[in-house]
């Protein structure tokens, strides 16, 4: 059974005078995380690729919205400027660049390594002065190509396989204050991914090499975020939480 709003039934989590800053929250697992964490009673804040919201028809409900171009030097100083108190910082934004014509190698890496690198740098002073219970926490998105290779998207296989290794550094370099932990997703339908979701031979291919024998929800991806920042992993540190429904034990 698979949650069908930002929120959980049976579980709660109390993010009550929470700074949270979700990158690429307009959208998909980003837009997930950011609705779970209000529904928790943060103060949360996303960003998307455009100047303003108002290009946006669908935010989640009561964020803060700024711009952040992943591969902008000056945005990301700009953004980070802007967020003097910070408690939780989820590394989500990110992309192939699209099926049909994926980013070069350099702009992958850029987008989806270098993007993580300089903002949470910019923001280690922000989250090192959080006294959020547990400690202040980062969470990266990394992907199933962190561990497996693709003949296809080479910039962003090697650059979410450099978000686990960024994940461990940033522990040991951001400790004891900070916690820093990464979650691998599955296959889940968002605009980045609904080209191949929305394809029967390749939906059934995914459902069929998937233990649980199906996809992914972004509530699903949003509840281990949630957690992973949360007091109940005080201890959880340097660690890339796999939530695929036990597809990469088969593969
Ligand atoms: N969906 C999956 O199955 C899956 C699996 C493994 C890992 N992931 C990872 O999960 C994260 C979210 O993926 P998703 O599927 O939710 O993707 P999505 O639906 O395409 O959403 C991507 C978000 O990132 C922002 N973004 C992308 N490229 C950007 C850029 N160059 N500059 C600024 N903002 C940018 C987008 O902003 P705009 O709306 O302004 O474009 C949007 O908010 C990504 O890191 C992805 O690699 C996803």
């Amino acid at each position: 059974m698979t949650p069908t709003q930002g929120t959980f039934a049976r579980v709660s989590f109390d993010f009550a005078g929470t700074s949270v800053l979700v990158t690429g929250g307009t959208k998909g697992i980003g837009h997930a995380i950011a609705t779970a964490f209000v529904a928790a009673g943060a103060e949360v804040t996303i960003t998307g690729s455009a100047a303003a919201a108002s290009a946006y028809a669908d935010l989640p409900a009561g964020v803060a919205y700024r711009q952040l171009r992943l591969t902008e030097r000056a945005d990301i100083a700009r953004l980070a400027q802007s967020q003097a108190r910070l408690d939780v910082l989820v590394n989500n934004a990110g992309g192939t660049g699209g099926a049909a014509t994926p980013y070069d190698f350099d702009t992958a890496v850029s987008v989806n390594l270098g993007a993580v690198y300089h903002l949470t740098g910019a923001l280690a002073e922000a989250l090192g002065a959080s006294t959020l219970e547990g400690g202040a926490a980062v969470v990266n998105l990394a992907s199933e190509m962190s561990l497996f290779a693709s003949p296809y998207f080479a910039g962003y296989g090697a650059a979410k396989a450099g978000i686990v290794q960024l994940t461990r550094t940033f522990c040991a370099q951001l400790a004891p204050r900070v916690r820093v932990n990464a979650v691998l997703p599955g296959s889940v339908p968002t605009p980045m991914t609904n080209a191949f979701a929305e394809d029967p031979g390749v939906h059934a291919m995914v459902s069929n090499a998937t233990p649980l024998g199906r996809w992914g929800a972004p509530q699903e991806i949003a509840g281990a975020v949630l957690f992973l920042a949360s007091p109940a992993a005080s201890f959880v540190s340097g660690h890339t939480l796999v939530v695929d429904g036990g597809y990469s034990i088969l593969k």
